[in-house]
């Protein structure tokens, strides 16, 4: 039995991926699939257009970036509803509730095959809650499902000549994604440095894969090769 807990970005499910409804699809099927096999999955979903939208609605009111924060934790709740209800539909033995904290989604995971949950407390984004997920329910691995391919030293949007990393220990991605500090809510790097820092020193070890390509998920849950960056402490 393999605990793995996936970090879904709320961009995974935006208007704009083509095919969103197949990939959906495709989530279902492999977490019908893993389930069968008796893994244990915690699922933890982004918060994507909506959260970046209410935040950026209530910024011209709101100063306190707590308090815009709990609007992203608003619409990553949203989203695992949506991922929620499908797998439940599905007849997949999910949880009936989205749990609010990660003492709740380690109690839920006990008694259910798989939990889907958004975000939790203000100060950092749904990356950290996956990795504290991962840590205290003891998962053998982090996947952090994101929309770049792999960890780049620089953000490949805005250089296109930015290297690319198959791995990574935990000190070379603390060194690529900076301090761990929650300066904005609604800011967005391709892992949250507060949960690279908690992956670091708990030596969790993760898997980042642009999710949009829903074989990579399967992939990396499976616990075979993928294309994208492996952080651990040695290559195997
Ligand atoms: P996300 O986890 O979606 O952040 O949370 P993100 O980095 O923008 O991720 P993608 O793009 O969906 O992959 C959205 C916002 O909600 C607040 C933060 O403000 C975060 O930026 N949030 C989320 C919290 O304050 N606490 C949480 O536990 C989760």
């Amino acid at each position: 039995m393999t605990t793995v807990i996936v970090a879904l970005g709320g961009s995974l499910l935006r208007p704009e991926i083509e095919e969103r409804h197949t990939w959906l699809e495709g989530l279902v099927s492999i977490i019908r699939d893993r389930v069968s096999m008796d893994d244990r999955i915690g699922i933890v979903v982004g918060g994507g257009a909506p959260a970046r939208e209410g935040i950026e609605l209530a910024r011209a009111l709101i100063s306190d970036e707590s308090h815009l924060d709990k609007i992203g934790i608003a619409a990553t709740r949203l989203n695992a509803t949506i991922v929620r209800e499908a797998l439940s539909d599905s007849g997949i033995p999910v949880s009936g509730t989205i749990p609010k904290s990660i003492d709740e989604a380690v109690l839920l995971l006990e008694k259910r095959q798989v939990v889907v949950m958004g975000g939790t407390n203000p100060g950092h984004t749904t990356d950290a809650v996956a990795i504290r997920f991962a840590i205290s329910s003891n998962a053998e691995r982090c996947i952090i499902a994101t929309n770049v391919p792999k960890v780049f030293d620089e953000d490949p949007k805005k250089n296109p000549t930015a290297r690319s990393y198959d791995f990574l220990t935990h000190r070379q991605l603390l060194e690529i994604v900076g301090t761990s500090v929650h300066s904005k809510a609604g800011d967005s790097q391709v892992v949250d440095p507060i949960g690279a820092q908690e992956a670091h020193d708990c030596e969790m070890p993760l898997n980042i894969l642009d999710g949009r390509k829903i074989e990579l998920i399967k992939e990396a849950i499976i616990g075979g090769d993928f294309k994208g960056t492996k952080i651990g402490v040695s290559k195997s």
